[in-house]
């Protein structure tokens, strides 16, 4: 049966790791794995702006032998013109996977629904799992492992929050989410993620006190204020999120050696300041090359799966 990824639990834990460990092997040899050689091709569609989720595909299609697709939605029949089940129908006699960024989960589901090859969620507003296993990948390579590790994310209730809570779950890390009350994550999520620690010896939390919530953290995370699509309630935004910055003095109440990750774009000055985004802790670099690795790694696994 055909695996899609359109959300950071569409996998098991141990297919988690199983991913992560070939993205390190990806990562030493890149050119050792060519799935898509033939050349065969892979759709890449964005409904949203994006440099890393696009730079990385196309280049990590390339790698592995293929030909990257890319389609700008304005450009093509998709949405108002074509439905999503007619798209996919149509898509999948030609490529190999399909990549997606998007607005609703939904959206994903029904193309996965009407696709006989992989999709592939490269962000919507719900999560951004491809973004999780680059960022899983940088803690274990920075700190050696996952589990039992203190993951605190300060920002939004958002995608990331929600792919945080998931995924660091099936890793086995102790994940808090600190918002400001009115912007905590779903409930929903937090519950399915409390399921799958209990599983994998993790734990989630949801706090409103960075302060409190950063003592003993390994890994530092955050993400902008204000996500594509919200561009106008960033006034409103920007006063709430007030006092959720991750600055030095923030930075200094976690363990000495803590990581700090940003899955970028970033905004000095607001989620983080300019000292700890350019500072010695962070990896955000880093965290940005591991997306190319990690997800040539989780295309590798998902054609071994299609076939
Ligand atoms: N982190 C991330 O997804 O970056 P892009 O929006 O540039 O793709």
């Amino acid at each position: 049966m055909t695996r899609h990824f359109l959300r950071d639990d569409d996998i098991t834990p141990s297919e988690q790791e199983e991913i992560l460990k070939l993205a390190l092997e990806l990562k030493a040899n890149p050119y050792s794995q060519k799935p898509f050689a033939g050349p065969k091709t892979v759709a890449v569609i964005f409904d949203k702006t994006s440099t890393r989720t696009r730079v990385s595909f196309a280049v990590g299609i390339s790698d592995l032998g293929g030909v990257p697709l890319i389609i700008d939605s304005q450009g093509s029949q998709m949405g108002a013109k074509e439905s999503v089940a007619d798209t996919a129908r149509v898509l999948d006699r030609q490529v190999a996977q399909i990549v997606w960024r998007t607005y609703a989960q939904a959206g994903l589901d029904e193309m996965a629904a009407f696709s006989k090859v992989p999709v592939i969620n490269a962000l919507s507003d719900e999560f951004h799992p491809c973004q999780l296993l680059a960022d899983l990948l940088t803690i274990q390579e920075h700190k050696g492992k996952l589990a039992g590790l203190k993951l605190v994310y300060i920002g939004d209730g958002n995608n990331m929050a929600n792919s945080y809570l998931l995924a660091g779950a099936m890793a086995g890390m102790h994940v808090v989410i600190v918002t400001p009350e009115k912007y905590s994550p779903a409930s929903s999520i937090v519950a399915e993620a409390q399921e799958i620690a209990l599983t994998t010896g993790g734990s989630v939390s949801v706090s409103h006190s960075s302060a409190q919530a950063v003592v003993g953290a390994d890994v530092l995370a955050t993400d902008t204020w204000v996500s594509m699509g919200q561009e106008a309630e960033k006034a409103q935004r920007v006063q709430d999120f007030a006092g959720f910055t991750i600055d030095s003095e923030l930075l200094a109440l976690a363990k000495p050696d803590a990581i700090v990750l940003h899955c970028l774009p970033a905004y000095r000055g607001y989620e983080i300041s300019a000292e700890v985004l350019d500072g010695s802790q962070a990896v955000i670099w880093d965290q940005a090359e591991n997306r190319l690795h990690a997800q040539k790694a989780l295309m590798v696994w998902l054609d071994q799966r299609a076939k």
